[in-house]
């Protein structure tokens, strides 16, 4: 069964070099594992949708929980779906851009087209906020 994951995180100090490396660990290991997704970073917080296999998504969302580079791990949504959102995205880096007139719009052309209605305000609604 194929699940997906939205969870938000806090790192208030993270380096930016280490989002870097979460990506690349993410393009090294997702494929193998069958996840796909996409990761936010305002700076502050993380908020990162997964999807994959239920046992596969799950026993990542225990590995990053547990990843002392950030903390306070929340899960805003979790279902089961037929689809993936993110087919094609190893770890899409969703940029977030400065100015907060235009995120909104820089969103709606970065999120994937196949994201439930819910899911993808949960996730402009992140965008949005300093
Ligand atoms: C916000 C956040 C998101 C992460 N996302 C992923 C991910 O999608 N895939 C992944 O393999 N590791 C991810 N990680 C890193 C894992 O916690 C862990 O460090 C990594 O999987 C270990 O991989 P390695 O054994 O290849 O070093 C993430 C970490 C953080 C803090």
């Amino acid at each position: 069964m194929l699940s997906q994951y939205l969870y938000i995180s806090t790192a208030p100090t993270l380096p930016r070099e280490e989002v870097e490396a979460i990506l690349s660990a993410s393009a090294q290991n997702n494929p193998v594992r069958g996840i796909t997704g996409l990761l936010l970073f305002n700076g502050r917080n993380f908020l990162q949708l997964l999807e994959g296999e239920e046992s596969e998504v799950a026993a990542l969302m225990d590995t990053i929980t547990a990843d002392p580079r950030h903390s306070g791990v929340s899960v805003l949504d979790r279902r089961g779906i037929d689809q993936r959102a993110c087919p094609d995205w190893a770890m899409k880096r969703v940029m977030i851009a400065e100015s907060i007139a235009s995120r909104r719009e820089m969103l709606e052309q970065e999120l994937p087209d196949n994201l439930d209605p819910d899911v993808r305000k949960m996730i402009v609604n992140f965008a949005v906020l300093n």
